[in-house]
This record gives structure tokens, sequence and C-alpha cells, in this order.
């Protein structure tokens, strides 16, 4: 026999034990970040790959034979940068751009470069915890700023900042996601981001703009980028091409002040991202970048109808609120202050419906609020699907008396 060999005594203080745990998928599965399996251009990725490949095969093979540049594809970043002008009116050169494994990745850089440990940083009440669990891994101290159907409250925020500063707290940066908030569903309007604008200047605090959603609106009008209204180095932007296309590929970008941006990249381990996937999304999306999202968009658009009917057939009379999201993927369900649907969220996903709850989002992490509250991702299921997901999440909040 032997005998296994034990590391009790020998992890790193800042190593943690992290639950390894697959990918559950209930029945009518409200509780994933992303869009479904079936609006992923698959053929069109491909497609891409084989024609880089035909038109000039020895110079993807070249590139594919070596390790990519820290900031990714060059190709890439020069179409990033092309998208960015079009559709959030910012200009920035391929070489302000970093591609990264993922936003996440970005989001990760940045927060290294920018945070000490017991920084205080501010973020919506309720906010993406893929950015949550970084921050607190990198020592911030996170505090909720009070948010409306319309996103951060600029005065709130004001009133905040300075009740900070008198108690010697002056927070360090404001992470946000501006457009189809995660887990919300809402966009801040343009003058309350140039309100904020206002408010980071005068506290001489950055903005981490967090873009990841833009892509995807199927309604209304797009409001412009933080970074588009502010030319001063006090934005820091990040997005990816996770949700456009597929979380798979692991791409994602950033792009900020370059003294930022080379602390940042002091941090990056090894090289640029995927070329293999670079190259399929560039060339994919240089050609079909409007019919994917004409295509896609709409199908979206029916989820999110179809959920929000639902949400008013069965939840009409439960004293019940829901964002109505103009693009996205969540709409964010709000039950009476006293129904618990946080504890009761095994059961019923074990049930057939999956959410995750309200809890996990709470930017304070004080356990204190969100227990009566849920992200349901509309953009994964089907149609019909959201709507029966949701006549069973009413007759299972019933059963659990939380409605
Ligand atoms: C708001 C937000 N930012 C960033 C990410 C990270 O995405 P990725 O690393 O796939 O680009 C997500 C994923 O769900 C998200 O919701």
């Amino acid at each position: 026999m032997v005998e296994t060999f034990s590391y009790d005594t020998l992890f790193s203080e800042t190593s943690t034990d992290t639950p390894l745990n697959p990918v559950a998928h209930a029945k009518y599965d409200f509780a994933v970040a992303y869009p479904a399996p079936e609006t992923l251009p698959m053929d069109g990725l491909i497609q891409a790959l084989q024609t880089a490949v035909d038109s000039d095969s020895e110079k993807v093979l070249a590139e594919m034979a070596y390790y990519p540049q820290q900031l990714g594809a060059l190709e890439l970043r020069e179409f990033t940068a092309r998208k960015l002008a079009a559709d959030r009116g910012f200009a920035v050169s391929p070489e302000e751009i970093a591609l990264t494994n993922g936003s996440g990745e970005a989001i990760g850089l940045v927060i290294q470069a920018l945070t000490n440990e017991g920084d205080i940083v501010l973020a919506e009440k309720f906010v993406y915890m893929g950015t949550t669990n970084q921050l607190r891994r990198f020592g911030a101290d996170i505090r909720g700023v009070e948010i409306d159907e319309g996103g951060i409250i600029p005065e709130a925020l004001d009133d905040q900042i300075t009740q900070l500063v008198a108690n010697g707290e002056k927070p360090k940066y404001l992470y946000t996601i501006p457009e189809h908030q995660n887990p919300t569903g809402s966009t801040l309007s343009a003058d309350r981001r140039k309100a904020i604008l206002k408010i980071a200047h005068k506290h001489n605090m950055p903005i981490l703009e967090d873009d990841c959603y833009v892509d995807l609106r199927y309604q209304g009008d797009v409001q412009p980028a933080f970074r588009a209204l502010d030319d001063s180095g006090i934005v820091v932007y990040v997005a990816s091409y996770s949700k456009l296309l597929a979380p798979g590929l692991r791409l994602g970008y950033f792009t900020c002040a370059p003294d930022l941006m080379r602390r940042a990249l002091s941090f990056k381990i090894g090289s640029g991202p995927n070329q293999f996937a670079s190259v399929a999304i560039e060339g994919f999306l240089k050609s079909d970048l409007d019919s994917h999202r004409d295509n896609f968009n709409p199908m979206l658009k029916a989820k999110c109808n179809s959920m929000v009917s639902a949400l008013e057939e069965h939840f009409g009379d439960s004293g019940a609120t829901w964002s109505v999201p103009e693009g996205g993927c969540y709409v964010w369900l709000e039950m009476p202050e006293a129904s618990d649907i946080a504890s009761i969220r095994d059961e019923v996903f074990e049930q057939g419906v999956g959410y995750v709850a309200g809890p996990n989002f709470e930017a304070d992490a004080s356990g204190r609020i969100g227990n009566n509250c849920a992200r349901l991702c509309f953009a994964f299921e089907s149609v019909e699907k959201n709507a029966e997901g949701i006549a069973l999440l009413a007759q299972l909040f019933k059963q659990h008396g939380a409605m």
C-alpha cells in the first residue's frame, strides 16, 4: 500500500480549498450566465478559420507556431479598435488594447494593479459575483452603492463617498456594469453616466467599466460608454466576446491609460490568449458582426418577452416586481421582503427550476439583503421553456410558502 502524500502543512497561506463542482443543470435552467448553444455561430467560426488558412496558410502557421504576443493577436486587436470606434464611439489604437483569457482575466489584472489589502472599492449593491470574488481575493473591502431600476443613483454615490471620506475611508475606485447590468438588467442613462463621471473626477476615483453585455441589446438605444464620455484616462474599459459569441472561446479585452496597462499586464502569467480562437473571431466578425447580431438579438427579445409575460401571468398578484431589460441575459426578480427564496433555492432546483439567489450578488456580503431576490437568465432556455419554467417556479414558491 502506498501511503498518500500529505500537503496539509505545505499549502501557501493564500491558497484556499476550492470545490470543483461540475455544473449541474435544472430542467428549467435560469441559473446560467450565457446564451443558448444554438446561438453560437459554429459554422461561421470554422469557415472563418478555414478562410484564413486558405488565404495565407504560412502566416497562420507561423502565428500558431509561436507564443502569441502579450497583447494578443494583432488582427483581432485591430478589429476590436474598429468595433469600439463604430459601436462605442471612442478611438483607441490596437496598441492600447490587450486581449485576455475572457474579460474575467482583464478585470483580475486591473484589480491587482490597483488594489492593496483593505482598499475600499465601490460597486452596485447587487453585482456580478465573478468580480466581487476577485476583488475579495485581492484584498478589497467592497461597499455596495444604492441602485434603482436605472442603475447607480449618482446622488447616493456622491453622499456615500463624502461620508466615507469624512471617516477617513476614501474609496479607491468604482466597478460598474452600466449596460444590461448583471444581475439586475438595468442600463445607466447618459445623464447618470455624466453625473457619475463628475463625481469620479471630484473624488479622484477611477471607474472600471464592464461592458460585457453591450452587444446584446434588442430594444431601445445603446447608451454612450463612460469611456466615450471621458478621454482623461479615469475610465478603464473592459469587454468580452463571451456573450456575443461564446464563453468557450475565452476572449475578452481591456483598454486603459498606458501606465495602468503596463502595471496590469505585470500580473499576467504567460503569453496572450488563444491564437486559434482569435483568428476565428476576427475572421467571422469582420464580415458577419451585423448579421450575427441581427439574427441573435431578436431571439433574445422573444425569450425575454416570454419570461416577462409568464411573470405577469403567474406572479402578477404576488407583490413581486421584476426588471424588464432592453438587452443582456437577465431578469431580476424581487419578491416581497418577507419571502425567503434564497433558503429554498436548492429544493426548487431539485424540483426543476434553477435560479441564482440574491445574496450571491451582494457587494457588501453582509448576508442581510437579497434573500427575497433572484437572477433569472432568460437567454439560455427556449421561448417555450421560459414560459413553462416560470409557471413551475410560481407553483414551487407557493408549495414552499414563499408566495
Ligand atoms: C458582468 C460580467 N463581466 C465579466 C464576465 C466574465 O466573462 P468572460 O470572462 O467570459 O469574458 C461576466 C460573465 O458572466 C459577466 O457577467
